[in-house]
């Protein structure tokens, strides 16, 4: 259980600073000014979770995926997984703990039963190639799985999406597209359930096959070097290039307190948005 410890906003200064995008809410927590987007600092969870909280990451034996089913187990929720190639080969405790389901959110309909019973949906479905096809993944799989959700009655749905890249986005089209069409769906199905993620690169260990790939050693000091330069990221056309990379463990975080957290405001958290969320203590 949460509750609110510290509002700075009053509630049409809220208003003010919730931007608009569609029809859902722009957060980032890096600016006071009103035509910016909101600084959060309220929310804090002071009790664990209920123990009936049960979260279905789609995607949960990718990158991201595995590490947002550790960060739930840590937390004493129950974890399920949907993946096309169900339960990873790995040998780690934590894999023996998460129920795993294959299907493919692409065909069928039987991956549906990998909701039963789940209180909150994390989807980490994404990926690249032909522009058909990332549009496809990242966008039709996705959409595929808020309708499922919200058929069910599920509260919350957390998306991992991506922030933009300027340029790069026209030579991912698919891949932007498909994101963006994921989004406008979660803001219609989940109107008061949905929390977006953006984050640019999220560097942590990725495991290909058996071995396991550092990404920390570029992503970090990037982000130590970008994190101090948010105002170059407001540059046209290079500035979006500029976006500082995160750690995968900052995105487990924020994405299982998005889902978890009823205090946790529905909207689109960017990259210093998953940073600032993921350093607040109480959590
Ligand atoms: N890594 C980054 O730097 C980064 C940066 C920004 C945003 N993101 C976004 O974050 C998300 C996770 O990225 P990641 O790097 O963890 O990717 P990943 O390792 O490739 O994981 C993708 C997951 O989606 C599953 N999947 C793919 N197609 C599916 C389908 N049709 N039905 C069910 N499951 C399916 C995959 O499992 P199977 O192959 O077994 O189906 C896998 O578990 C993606 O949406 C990505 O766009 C990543």
């Amino acid at each position: 259980m949460s509750r609110l410890i510290h509002s700075r906003l009053s509630l049409s200064r809220l208003s003010n600073t919730w931007g608009s995008i569609g029809r859902g809410r722009y957060l980032s927590t890096e600016s006071n000014k009103i035509d910016e987007p909101l600084k959060v600092e309220d929310a804090e969870t002071i009790n664990p979770p209920p123990a009936a909280e049960k979260v279905l990451v789609l995607g949960g034996n990718g990158f991201v995926g595995s590490h947002i089913c550790k960060e739930a187990l840590d937390r004493g929720l129950s974890v399920a997984s949907l993946s096309r190639s169900g339960k990873p080969s790995i040998k780690d405790q934590w894999a023996n703990k998460v129920s795993w389901h294959q299907g493919d959110l692409l065909s069928g309909d039987s991956w549906k039963e990998a909701l039963n019973e789940v209180t909150s949906v994390i989807s980490c479905v994404g990926g690249f190639g032909s522009n058909t096809f990332m549009y496809k993944i990242n966008g039709t799989a996705n959409i595929n799985a808020v309708r499922a959700a919200a058929e069910k009655g599920i509260k919350r749905f957390v998306y991992i999406s991506a922030s933009d890249f300027g340029v790069i986005n026209y030579l991912l089209q698919g891949y932007y597209e498909g994101k963006r069409a994921t989004e406008t769906e979660l803001l219609t199905k989940f109107p008061y359930g949905h929390v977006i993620l953006r984050p640019g690169f999220i560097y942590g260990t990725r495991r290909v096959g058996n071995m396991k790939l550092p990404l920390g050693v570029i992503g970090s000091p990037l982000e130590m070097v970008l994190q101090y330069a948010k105002s170059l990221n407001q540059i046209p056309v290079i500035g979006p290039l500029l976006t500082p990379p995160v750690d995968v463990k900052a995105v487990a975080k924020v994405a299982i307190r998005g889902a978890i957290d009823p205090v946790f405001p529905p909207g689109i958290v960017d990259v210093y948005g998953i940073k600032r969320y993921s350093q607040q203590k109480a959590f």
